[in-house]
């Protein structure tokens, strides 16, 4: 493990410190002010699919409690907030008609994080599709892109004036893969073609609004999240070696290939066997250029042929690493100097954002009132190590934004894994800053007063 105090030397000066949330998992006020329903709350609210029956209808009440919210993001010294904006605000239902007092929450929102000195940026969809939508075919539907770009049109221009940082498409291949393939998050379907078809029309919608936001958002800096894993082979066998890229496919390249104008892997494509719904022109709106790439660590994956398994006939195995997580992945900080790389050299890319990394651990608060979670400090100082190590050997890397700024309803775990700097207590709301928060803190202030 490396000592805490690991020197940063060489993270740039202006290097942007950050956290980030999502708005299913904190906002809380599902059905305030014309909010209605998205995939989320119908698959919380059906019995089984999520741990302790737990859904996000109040979650962290951030939608009622932003303002402390924003403060504790000052005292932490955060120079940049990752949130998401819930389209089911925005655009809540099927007559397509945009809800004023969803938009007036981001917008008092973004102003008070401008007033406090924090940069916005905002994600346009972390999962969660309006339900109405979903029942027009959701995202194996072309439709589907087609209303992100309306809905994403409205976004911008509301914020537009004040918001220059976008992402569009908060991990898109848990959106394609486990919502549609392994069924462990909304909408839960376990079907390959939906997934595929999924998978290429969030492409498409991303390139959508990549469009939109250029034609409508001045000087705008636009990128794309995607959760990447590193992949190792669980033994030299010929046919593990070969489940190794195939996972590679599966969870880097599928993600990686069509926006940067490579289109979509063929080997993979043979693999799922099932054809793209592909128009002409898509693939150019896919790729539409990009200011930076965010790129989301959490583990490396050690993969085995499963010949026997669903598409793509893969085992995912225990990471040799004694260190677990709760969740529990294994901790594995190599891997993020690792990808960092790979999107560096391979994809040449020009800014890199760490846009979410962070770990889960069972917290709880002290006698004294104190949360003490030396895991935690101990897992971002040696993944801000391993970004400090990727910097040192070329890596255009910009910012790093720790999952999450708040415990949250951590999707199909609910609220039992706990990966904030801030621990929430549900019942009272109650934020505490952790002992990983006031480490982080120290480092930001460290690295500004160099
Ligand atoms: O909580 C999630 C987040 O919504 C997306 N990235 C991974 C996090 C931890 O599982």
């Amino acid at each position: 493990m490396t000592d805490p105090g690991t020197p940063l030397d060489a993270l740039p000066d202006d290097f942007l410190w950050g956290a980030a949330t999502a708005a299913y998992q904190i906002e809380g006020a599902a059905g305030a002010d014309g909010r209605a329903p998205s995939i989320w709350d119908t698959f919380a609210h059906t019995p089984g699919r999520v741990a302790g029956g737990d859904t996000g209808d109040t979650a962290c009440d951030h939608y009622h409690r932003w303002p402390e919210d924003v403060a504790l993001m000052g005292r932490i010294g955060l120079g940049a907030y990752r949130f998401s904006i819930a389209w089911p605000r925005v655009v809540p239902l099927a007559d397509d008609r945009v809800n004023r007092a969803g938009l007036d929450f981001y917008d008092r929102l973004v102003d008070g994080l401008l007033a406090a000195g924090i940069r916005p940026f905002p994600t346009l969809y972390h999962w969660d599709l309006p339900q109405a939508q979903q029942d027009r075919g959701g995202w194996p539907a072309r439709d589907t892109a087609e209303r992100f770009a309306e809905y994403t049109a409205a976004v911008a221009a509301r914020l537009g004036d004040r918001v220059t940082d976008w992402a569009t498409l908060n991990e898109p291949l848990c959106s394609a893969w486990i919502g549609h393939l392994d069924g462990a998050m909304a909408p839960g379907l376990t079907d390959l073609t939906a997934a595929v078809h999924a998978s290429y029309h969030l492409h498409l919608a991303h390139g959508l609004a990549v469009q939109v936001l250029r034609e409508n958002v001045r000087d705008a800096r636009i990128g794309i999240v995607n959760n990447l894993s590193p992949i190792e082979p669980a033994t030299g066998s010929p046919a593990d070696l070969a489940a190794a890229v195939r996972a590679d496919g599966h969870v880097n390249r599928w993600w990686l290939d069509p926006i940067h104008g490579r289109g979509y892997p063929e080997d993979m494509q043979r693999v799922y066997g099932v054809e793209l719904p592909e128009r002409a022109g898509d693939l150019d709106l896919i790729a539409a250029p990009l200011d930076w790439l965010g790129l989301n660590y959490y583990f490396r994956q050690i993969v085995a042929d499963d010949p026997a398994g669903p598409a793509p006939y893969i085992r995912q195995l225990p990471g040799p690493n004694p260190e677990h997580t709760a969740m529990p992945w294994e901790v594995h900080a190599p891997g993020l100097e690792q990808l960092l790389l790979r999107l560096t050299e391979e994809y040449d890319a020009e800014r890199i954002y760490v846009t979410e990394n962070g770990s889960a651990y069972a917290d709880s608060v002290a006698a004294d009132g104190s949360v003490h979670d030396p895991e935690r400090t101990a897992f971002l100082a040696d993944h801000l190590a391993a970004c400090a190590r990727a910097v040192g050997r070329g890596a255009p890397l910009a910012g790093y934004f720790a999952w999450s700024l708040l415990d949250n309803f951590e999707w199909a775990y609910g609220y039992a894994k706990r990966f904030g700097l801030v621990h929430v207590d549900y019942p009272t709301q109650r934020r505490t800053i952790k002992s990983s928060g006031h480490h982080y803190a120290r480092l930001i202030a460290a690295h500004r007063g160099r």
